[in-house]
């Protein structure tokens, strides 16, 4: 039987050690998008998420999940984290959990890319994979019933319910693109997943300045090639969602999100996933309407685990 002393040393270590990852997430660079627009009235800027620990815009929320619930007294290294992800959570959560000793159980599409699944294995994730008709509502479905069949061996984490995923983003997101863009952005534009992301930075800019844009960003159709992104008429709305946040909801097709891929590489030299595709395109499109403006959007993550859609476009 261990102390109640050990226990609460263990305890304070995990607190410390989760502090000491939080500060390799975060703080990206702001790039400006300088080739693909001609109004030099309009700048655009976007947040290069990949560039931190985790890999991926994921990381902030996946963070911020873990160390509140380290915080809240819910996990520790006795239970599993349990969550649904597409990847990017998952993958963040995966970084995170290793790095603290903290055993991952995730639920995802059998469709997530190969890369994906593979860095998830190397990360020591235990995969469940489920199918690629449900998507990512099944997955979340399969990850409930997991933690109601045995709630004291999980944490779920639940990232479409959890306030602590829009907070992560609140809280570092918004803070950093306002004191990047100097306090000067008109116009905030991303897409919309577990809304997370959108939620958290366009509130927080709101309060800034109240006179922004928030404009919130969905794919065409129900089935689309952007992962990540949740087409709203047709997916579960998730919790943290609200509805009075966006001034405008935008639609972007893979198509075009394909198309902002390839002129991205070619004309700024970056490589970026076909949601920050999306995310371009739709900036780019507001920007044609636009006399003047700055242009916030973000750009989740780069290409190294979308190979199949690479090896298609190039
Ligand atoms: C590649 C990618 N883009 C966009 C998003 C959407 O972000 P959010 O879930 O914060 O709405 C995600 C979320 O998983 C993602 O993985």
């Amino acid at each position: 039987m261990k102390s109640a002393k050990f226990i609460e040393n263990k305890i304070d270590d995990l607190k410390q050690r989760s502090l000491t990852i939080g500060s390799y997430i975060g703080e990206t660079p702001l790039f400006p998008i300088q080739k693909l627009h001609s109004n030099k009235d309009v700048k655009i800027f976007a947040k290069l998420e990949w560039q931190q620990f985790g890999g991926s815009v994921k990381a902030r929320p996946a963070y911020r999940i873990i160390r509140d619930a380290i915080k809240n007294g819910k996990l520790d290294q006795t239970k599993h984290l349990l969550d649904a992800s597409s990847g990017n959570t998952g993958i963040a959560y995966a970084h995170v959990g290793a790095a603290l000793d903290i055993p991952v159980t995730l639920c995802l599409p059998e469709n997530a890319s190969e890369e994906r699944k593979q860095i998830l294995k190397a990360l020591g994730v235990n995969l469940k994979l489920t199918s690629r008709s449900g998507g990512t509502d099944e997955a979340q479905g399969v990850a409930k019933s997991i933690f109601e069949e045995q709630p004291e061996k999980y944490f779920y984490a639940d990232q479409y319910s959890n306030p602590s995923n829009w907070k992560a983003h609140y809280d570092t997101t918004g803070p950093e693109i306002w004191d990047q863009t100097d306090h000067t952005l008109t116009h905030f534009i991303t897409g919309l997943g577990t809304t997370g992301t959108f939620t958290g930075t366009a509130r927080f800019l709101k309060e800034q300045y109240p006179d922004i844009q928030l404009i919130g960003l969905q794919p065409d159709l129900a089935m689309h090639g952007l992962e990540g992104w949740k087409h709203l008429e047709t997916a579960i709305t998730p919790k943290i969602y609200d509805s009075s946040v966006p001034d405008e909801i935008r639609t972007v097709s893979t198509e075009e999100a394909h198309e902002v891929v390839k002129l991205t590489a070619r004309k700024e030299g970056l490589l970026i996933s076909p949601s920050s595709g999306a995310n371009l395109a739709g900036a780019l499109q507001l920007a044609e309407q636009l006399d003047e403006g700055v242009i916030v959007t973000i750009f989740p993550d780069d290409t190294s685990k979308y190979g199949e859609i690479f090896n298609q476009l190039f």
